[in-house]
């Protein structure tokens, strides 16, 4: 018998974070679960450790969820999660490089306008700007209209990064590959999202310098 415990990875940032995460999704997925009642479908776009996606996976029962990671490697950790919390309601990982077009994205099985919610956490600073187009761009076609995606980290504000530590932590990143950093919500992000038809709904304050950030699908 396979021991899942053993390809558990554990990540300590994902461990505190998942509750503020939470607790900010609970006003837009109850919500509309209250209201809308069948089954929704979230798709999750660099899943990690799988952390995230279980633990929300418990909370927000009524929703089909869909991890996805560009490092297959990771799969056992999330399939390790998935098993651990006996979760019914959890798609098995399936590989998803976000640069690659929509059309490609779980081998052509997602449609134009068939996803709810789209999830992702902790990508865009630390990944090529390339990846960032491709996940608004990937949106703008599989979300349905009016549907969200929400994206969580820590961001620049109209130019400004506050406070100093994540100036270090955007000179750090950079540091590691000068494509990476904190991204432009007012000079970046708005106006990408415009391009793809989307635009920022709502921006939440978090702990540890980090915001959720809801993109709504016009
Ligand atoms: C900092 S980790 C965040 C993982 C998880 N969401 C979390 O917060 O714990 C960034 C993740 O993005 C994934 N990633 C990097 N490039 C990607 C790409 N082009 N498409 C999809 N995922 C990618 C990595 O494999 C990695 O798991």
């Amino acid at each position: 018998m396979v021991d899942m415990r053993s390809s558990l990875q554990f990540c300590s940032a994902a461990d505190r974070n998942k509750v503020p995460i939470k607790e900010t999704l609970d006003k837009y997925l109850n919500f509309e679960l209250t209201s809308i009642g069948p089954k929704q479908f979230l798709l999750e776009i660099s899943s990690g450790t799988g952390q995230h996606i279980a633990y929300f996976a418990q909370h927000f029962p009524d929703l089909v969820y869909q991890p996805t990671e560009l490092d297959i490697s990771l799969f056992s950790s999330i399939n390790g999660y998935i098993s651990e919390s006996k979760l019914t309601n959890v798609n098995p990982p399936e590989y998803l490089d976000v640069r690659d077009p929509p059309s490609k994205w779980l081998e052509g099985r997602l449609g134009e306008e068939s996803v709810d919610y789209v999830l992702n956490i902790n990508l865009i600073h630390i990944s090529e700007w390339k990846c960032t187009e491709g996940l608004f761009y990937g949106c703008s076609k599989i979300l349905k209209l009016g549907k969200y995606l929400f994206t969580y980290g820590p961001y620049a504000f109209d130019g400004n990064i506050t406070p100093e530590s994540n100036v270090q932590f955007n000179e750090h990143l950079k540091m590691q590959n000068p494509e990476w950093g904190l991204r432009d919500v007012d000079r970046e992000l708005k106006p990408l999202a415009a391009k793809n038809g989307m635009y920022l709904l709502q921006s939440y304050s978090l702990p540890a310098n980090n915001h959720l950030l809801v993109w709504q699908k016009r």
